[in-house]
């Protein structure tokens, strides 16, 4: 299930970090080899969204020097990789998701000596890069679509997805070749007056979706990745794999059908469809083992030591599904596939929590998971899971579940501080088109892409020009300066969270186990090394204050030393009577 689905159904509504790599030092130690290698395993990702991330030229949109000057902070809290939405030229109907030249930078974000500087510097922080891959589809302006649609004829017809009408003639256009829908609303099937055939797209018109039976399409997808690799970068994140491919027969897809067997009706109307017939086929995982392997093999600049990952955008039914993504030892695919299970909860509940906890725990082998609550395609986390009264509580909350969890973590800028989706007022402010489209049932994704809030001056600090999308007010308080070095501020909370998962053996290599399984108010869990180091996390997911029993259950002694607390929080003298405040998170070393 692709996330405009998800959010339909849930929108409407100090310098404490140690970064342990030296991504540019040459590895002398086979210890440090191993690190580099296995660099991602236990690594804390942040998400930027360049256009809302820091402008440096005053025109509004954020850009790549912006970023270069804010890797200091991104260092101060502990971050190991960036991941940049895309960067590339585009006429930004999606804001960069239809791209019109995969090697080239957009004008508006800098220029490529600004991302070799970006590059530079980020490496000298022992931060990495990670680029997004867009391979679904390019723009309708990519030279590419542009030669496709000239005729017929052209080299690059089978570069795209083209198909006659139903019931076409000469004369008549006929009707869409099949029910397909796009994640945007409306036919996923455009028609092209000139070659007379509808071009297929499973995003927006100006998306169109490549090709991928065509053998050119891999080798021109195989380049890109080589000439960005060869830049250093340290891997991808995959937009929208699961679609690359759909049904050879064209067949229609199903509708969603209630519990009663009617079909069930979308905020535009129409009758919902499953689309098994353009999501996850089986032939995207050809693809991927066919890409990862051509990256493994081929590129190893010594300048930049360390694994390439490769992160997909995995939106999954299942944990058996996700399970996949990662490939075979012989045949890997994805090194780490977003769990975007837990994402989907979209509430405070300690059960369903535990449950995917417990189903990536024991669900994908030897796997390392990439956990990931919130992006720039969902409302932010006090949109989904707040009660509008302990807001920040419940985001400390999930920090702690994303970072004291086993695996590789993945937040979204501004996450650290506790920035709130903010949504438009008037359909007329709308910049993401699909919300303008589907107003005021959905807003768009605008409310979750405003200006990283980085001080109280003006703008926020992101710009001393006219925001592409307004400041939200709580900027006044909710910022970088205001937070750094406060001890009870999200912010800190994060830097100490980093600091503990980079530090603490149980957190960098224990394996989570959960614990007083039957409570439906507090998530606990234990992390515990293979040579017995244990730490016990506990959270609240309720308004109320709790106390649980966090001994038995393989804890090796009845108390613990506390490593952090929520504020107001108190150190047990027992793990018999553990007490948190409302949505309070308590963290203790086993002694
Ligand atoms: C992914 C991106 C989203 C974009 C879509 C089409 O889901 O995260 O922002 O609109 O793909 O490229």
């Amino acid at each position: 299930m692709h996330w405009t689905k998800r959010i339909a159904a849930c929108a409407l509504p100090l310098c404490l970090g140690v970064a342990t790599l030296a991504i540019g030092q040459a590895a002398s130690a086979s210890t440090d080899k191993a690190s580099l290698r296995d660099w991602w395993k236990n690594a804390v990702i942040m998400e930027i969204y360049p256009r809302s991330f820091q402008d440096s030229n005053g025109d509004g949109i954020g850009d790549l020097n912006g970023i270069t000057q804010r890797l200091d902070y991104l260092k101060s809290l502990g971050v190991d990789a960036i991941w940049l939405t895309p960067i590339y030229p585009s006429p930004q109907v999606d804001f960069g998701y239809d791209i019109s030249d995969y090697q080239g930078i957009a004008p508006e974000y800098g220029t490529m000596a600004d991302f070799d500087k970006l590059m530079a510097e980020a490496n000298k922080r022992h931060i990495r890069v990670i680029m997004d891959m867009v391979m679904n589809h390019s723009s309708d302006k990519h030279k590419w679509f542009l030669e496709s649609r000239a005729s017929k004829k052209n080299p690059y017809r089978n570069w795209y997805v083209w198909k006659d009408g139903k019931g076409q003639t000469a004369t008549d256009k006929g009707d869409v070749p099949n029910n397909w829908r796009s994640d945007f609303g409306g036919t996923a099937w455009e028609w092209d007056a000139t070659t007379r055939q509808y071009w297929y797209h499973k995003f927006y018109t100006e998306q169109p979706d490549f090709n991928w039976n065509n053998p050119k399409v891999h080798q021109a997808f195989k380049d890109i990745i080589a000439f960005w690799l060869k830049k250093g970068v340290a891997g991808f994140r995959f937009d929208a794999i699961t679609t690359l491919f759909e049904d050879p027969q064209w067949r229609d897809d199903d509708p969603v059908l209630d519990k009663s067997g009617q079909p069930v009706k979308g905020p535009d109307g129409l009758v919902e469809l499953n689309d098994t017939r353009t999501n996850n086929l089986p032939e995207v995982h050809d693809v991927m083992q066919e890409m990862r392997a051509s990256a493994d093999k081929g590129f190893k600049p010594s300048s930049y030591p360390g694994t390439r990952v490769f992160i997909g955008e995995t939106y999954l039914p299942n944990i058996a599904e996700l399970a996949k993504q990662y490939g075979t030892a012989e045949n890997p695919e994805f090194h780490l596939p977003m769990d975007t299970q837990i994402l989907g909860i979209n509430k405070m509940d300690a059960v369903a929590f535990r449950a995917k906890l417990n189903d990536v725990e024991t669900g994908i082998g030897n796997n390392v998971p990439l956990l990931v609550f919130d992006n720039h395609d969902n409302p932010r986390i006090d949109a989904r899971y707040g009660d509008g009264v302990h807001n920040e509580d419940i985001e400390r909350v999930l920090a702690t579940v994303l970072l004291a969890s086993k695996g590789t973590a993945l937040f979204y800028f501004g996450d650290e501080l506790g920035m709130k989706t903010t949504p438009p007022e008037r359909k007329e402010d709308v910049k993401d088109p699909v919300g303008r489209r589907m107003w005021p049932f959905y807003k768009g994704r605008d409310g979750e892409r405003t200006p990283m809030q980085w001080d109280d001056s003006a703008n926020a600090g992101f710009t001393t020009g006219t925001p592409w999308l307004p400041v939200p007010p709580t900027y006044t308080t909710v910022n970088a300066k205001a937070e750094e070095g406060k001890p009870d501020s999200l912010l800190t909370w994060y830097q100490k969270l980093i600091e503990l998962k980079k530090t603490h053996a149980a957190f960098a290599e224990g394996n989570n186990l959960m614990l007083d399984q039957d409570n439906a108010n507090v998530l606990s869990w234990l992390r515990q090394t293979h040579d017995g180091k244990q730490v016990l996390v506990s959270c609240n997911f309720t308004a109320d204050a709790q106390t649980v029993n966090l001994s038995g259950g393989g804890v090796k002694r009845a108390t613990a030393k506390t490593l952090l607390k929520s504020p107001g929080g108190s150190d047990p003298a027992s793990l018999n009577s553990v007490q948190l405040p409302p949505f309070g998170v308590w963290i203790g070393e086993v002694e």
